[in-house]
């Protein structure tokens, strides 16, 4: 093997993530691994990560659905790196896969590869996270929620619940990864609402990339170097849960003295907003499984498919956590 080949393999096994380049899926399946025989449809996937509880839930569905379909799901987990996502996505291309899909870590710098996959004639399902590329003929669909709609309705909650506040309402923000769809989205989305009251100033904001520890560390720094913080508003649950241990080691009492709104609706967080340390949570959807096997059959059969399919998802206040949490699978 050469230099360059052994650097590639070691790229694929190690790089990708333990690159869990594995067949997860049905046992019914042919388990040629190719997708252009008779028996199951083989489908790619290349996931983002393992960051949060969202994620661990979205991977699960995924993986739980490709069985019951009788789909051969060959799975990696990219550690969130986009380098890591083309690898896994060209080894797909070479072992043939008869449908690829995944959950691209950041928005830009698809293109190449998603030629790549067209020119081999395999077609490619965007979902959770959509990317930037003008060409709409390098992916079938895109399965996922509405990032900006999200981003509104923590904006939504907060200036209602600081309608009647006299003063300057001081807001920290905790971003999710930097480039990534819902980072990008959730930002946009809550700004424009809270554009129109003046009253309402962001004083900081800085990426936690959507995972507690991070969160956690950020919100400490953030405690530090900010006399007055009002709200959190966090990109998604774990980085808020990372702040609540933050804001308790900082002696203050998180849902009071300094209130939270977070994004996606994990059990942890659905729990902490019963206790009163969130105070507003706004659902994403990471069970995208089921919808995306029927889009997965579809495709494979050259059938259309609508071009964006856009997820169900509510809010939670504390009645409604209170409600949910027996039954909130993740
Ligand atoms: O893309 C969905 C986001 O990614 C979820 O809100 C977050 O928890 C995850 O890491």
């Amino acid at each position: 093997m050469s230099m360059l080949n052994r650097k590639w393999a070691a790229g694929v096994v190690v790089g990708v993530g333990a690159l869990l380049l594995s067949a997860c899926g049905s046992s019914s399946g042919s388990g040629s691994g190719s997708g252009s025989g008779g028996g199951a449809i083989s489908l790619g996937f290349a996931q983002v990560g393992a960051e949060s509880g969202w994620r661990t839930a979205n991977t699960k569905s995924i993986q739980d659905s490709a069985k019951s379909a009788g789909i051969e799901l060959k799975f990696s987990d990219a550690q969130q790196k986009q380098e890591n996502q083309i690898k896994a996505i060209r080894s797909y291309i070479q072992q043939k896969v008869k449908v690829i899909a995944f959950s691209p870590v950041v928005e830009s710098g698809w293109d190449t590869v998603l030629k790549e996959a067209k020119t081999a004639n395999i077609p490619v399902v965007l979902t959770d996270r959509a990317i930037d590329s003008p060409d709409k003929t390098l992916y079938k669909t895109f399965l996922g929620s509405d990032f900006v709609k999200e981003g509104q309705k923590a904006g939504q909650w907060l200036t209602k619940e600081y309608a009647s506040a006299p003063g300057d309402v001081n807001i920290v923000e905790l971003q999710g990864t930097t480039g990534s769809a819902p980072a990008n989205d959730r930002k946009k989305g809550f700004g424009d609402v809270i554009a129109a009251d003046p009253k309402f100033k962001i004083v900081a904001s800085q990426t936690g990339d959507f995972t507690r520890a991070k969160g956690k560390e950020v919100m400490e720094a953030f405690l530090k170097s900010q006399s007055k913080i009002d709200v959190l508003y966090a990109h998604n649950d774990d980085m808020a849960l990372g702040a609540i241990e933050a804001i308790e080691g900082a002696g203050k009492v998180p849902g009071k003295d300094i209130k939270i709104v977070s994004v996606d609706g994990v059990h942890d967080a659905l729990q902490a907003l019963v206790d009163g340390k969130i105070n507003h949570v706004v659902e994403c959807n990471p069970l995208l499984g089921p919808q995306l096997m029927d889009l997965v059959k579809k495709v494979s059969a050259g059938q259309d498919v609508p071009a964006r399919i856009e997820t169900t998802e509510t809010e939670f206040d504390q009645a409604a956590a209170k409600t949910a949490l027996p039954q909130r699978q993740y």
